[in-house]
């Protein structure tokens, strides 16, 4: 079941959203070579608390950190650690942010240092990708709009696209329904309808789109060990078409 939001549930998250959109702007600040992803998780704890948020995702099914956090090959729920990232790098800093009960969640992808050029290329796509996905989700569009929004585009571009993690519904509870696939069909899928939120949260690869699990049972890569990224909002759908509720940029 799809669980519809009213006007002032939308904007008790676009308030959840406020706080994370500025924490990634901060973070943006932070990520430098030498920095490890584990005091990055630390400031975001302390800049949650300050603006009288939570991590959401602390304690969520047992996982022990308020930040994923992702490096190169890392697809997705990367664990912080205390080893320096290195020049070269990018990694994905994903949280989910609790405001007195309503939840936003965004995912970012950052150059740490100087980058290849494919690195550049594969983070500009990967964003594009989002931004594409979003105009479609209008409201009468459909769900498989969406992924085909992503799909073709990045396909296009010569890179892959994740299966096995998708965008979802967002609420009170991290996950609800629907679920986003980021690849699919134009025209199929359930139809975007006002009062849905949800995130829309691209993984994109360099080489195959297959991950592989590691043996902490939560991070996936990449199974060929080439780099992926990630960019991801959470969206609502009004009647006069989407609303980024985690908006970082202007765009
Ligand atoms: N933000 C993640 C998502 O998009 C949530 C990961 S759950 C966690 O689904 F436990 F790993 F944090
Ligand atoms: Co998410």
């Amino acid at each position: 079941m799809i669980i519809l939001k009213s006007p002032r549930e939308i904007e008790k998250m676009k308030e959840a959203g406020k706080i994370l959109a500025a924490c990634h702007r901060e973070i943006a600040k932070l990520i430098k070579p030498g920095v490890m992803t584990w005091e990055i998780d630390e400031f975001v704890e302390q800049f949650l608390k300050k603006h009288g948020a939570t991590p959401e995702q602390k304690g969520y099914k047992g996982y022990e950190y308020a930040t994923c956090a992702s490096i190169n090959d890392e697809v997705c729920h990367g664990f912080p650690r205390k080893t320096p990232l290195q020049e070269g790098d990018i990694v994905t800093i994903d949280m989910v942010v609790n405001l007195n009960g309503a939840l936003a969640d965004s995912a970012w992808s950052y150059p740490v240092g100087k980058v290849s050029d494919e690195t550049k290329r594969l983070l500009e796509v990967t964003k594009e990708s989002l931004y594409r996905a979003i105009e479609v989700a209008q409201p009468g569009n459909r769900i498989g709009d969406i992924g085909h929004a992503i799909q073709s585009y990045v396909e296009a571009e010569g890179f892959s696209v994740v299966r096995n993690f998708i965008g979802h519904g967002i609420g009170a509870t991290i996950h609800e329904k629907p679920d986003v696939p980021h690849f699919g069909l134009p025209g199929k899928g359930a139809r975007l309808k006002e009062g849905m939120v949800f995130t829309i949260e691209p993984m994109v690869n360099v080489g195959e789109y297959h991950t592989k699990m590691d043996l902490n049972g939560w991070t996936a890569r990449t199974i060929d060990g080439k780099y992926s990224a990630q960019y991801e909002h959470t969206i609502a759908i009004t009647s006069e078409g989407p609303i980024i509720l985690t908006d970082q940029e202007m765009r």
